[in-house]
């Protein structure tokens, strides 16, 4: 009778725990943060800019909280904003990230689409998010409005760097871009954005929505400065000294999230290398509402001079 009660309490105490620590991750996945760096990409003696990096909103038109928060980072008044996708989760969200974005489409931008811009949701088991990426694309799924949300950041003067390379002006200074579709479907077109990068500019950015090690590889060899992509959400779920227990993709675990460097590993020759930064983005699967460790978060870029 003793052990029965034991066991029981044991069980119970489990179980409590395991409550707790849900509610906490579903607030966690809505306490959404501003992480602010500082990284030297200007020429010598320019002054810093600032480049504001969103990702991986996964918007629904019931997030009102998430909402407000976005439409106060206008507040910030960056000089530039960079979008590395997964910005919807619902057939009706365009309209609603375009409200949320407000005055921050009037900012100069550049955007690339992910997995889950063209693809509805879908419930799947939570663990999943833990483990190694699977491989499978759910591309049978409804596909979402993608077209009007491209069109509505065409219309705010956002370029869009699918498979294509850009040119922004900030003031008087030159923004080189090359952007890929996102590699996490296979839909990016190397070929297309391969080659030395526009010497000329004053910074040269490479952007895509999954860190895959062919993309950073490439825009590293060809001599982009820095890379902006998304996609890990940090892990989504981190443990206390052991971090992101995945990226899904093939990025390392390290480098799950922030700000790193990038040496293109597996090319022969001088390699290059370039900053690399990965956002853990802002949103979560709406059917996986919860973040541990991993606050939802976009990120202000400090450029300042190199040297
Ligand atoms: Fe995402």
């Amino acid at each position: 009778m003793a052990l029965l009660r034991v066991a029981g309490a044991v069980v119970g105490s489990t179980a409590v725990a395991g409550a707790g620590l849900t509610v906490y991750a579903a607030w966690e996945a809505r306490a959404y943060t501003l992480r602010e760096v500082s990284v030297p990409l200007l020429p010598a003696g320019h002054a810093p800019l600032r480049v504001l990096h969103l990702s991986d909103i996964h918007m629904t038109p019931a997030q009102t909280r998430k909402q407000d928060w976005l439409r106060s980072l206008g507040d910030l008044e960056p000089d530039l904003v960079v979008s590395t996708g997964d910005s919807l989760a619902h057939p009706d969200a365009v309209p609603v990230v375009v409200g949320a974005l407000g005055s921050l489409l009037s900012v100069p931008g550049v955007f690339v689409f992910g997995s889950n811009d063209y693809y509805s949701p879908t419930l799947r088991n939570p663990i999943r998010y833990l483990l190694p990426d699977d491989g499978r694309r759910h591309i049978d799924k409804p596909q979402l409005p993608w077209p009007d949300l491209q069109m509505r950041f065409l219309e705010a003067g956002w370029v869009d760097l699918t498979n294509r390379f850009g040119t922004v002006y900030v003031g008087g200074t030159t923004f080189a871009f090359a952007g890929v579709d996102d590699p996490h479907l296979g839909r990016d077109e190397l070929p297309a954005v391969t080659g030395r990068a526009d010497d000329d500019a004053d910074v040269r950015l490479g952007v895509a929505h999954a860190p895959y090690l062919r993309v950073l590889d490439q825009f590293a060899r060809d001599g982009y400065d820095a890379i902006f992509t998304g996609h890990t959400h940090g892990g989504q779920v981190c443990l206390p000294g052991v971090g992101a227990l995945t990226t899904n993709c093939d990025l390392d675990r390290a480098r799950a999230k922030g700000l790193h460097r990038h040496p293109a590993h597996s090319l022969p020759g001088d390699p290059g290398s370039s900053w690399l930064h990965v956002s853990a983005g802002i949103g979560t699967s709406p059917y996986a509402r919860i973040r541990v460790a991993c606050r939802p978060e976009a990120t202000l870029l400090t450029l300042t001079s190199r040297g």
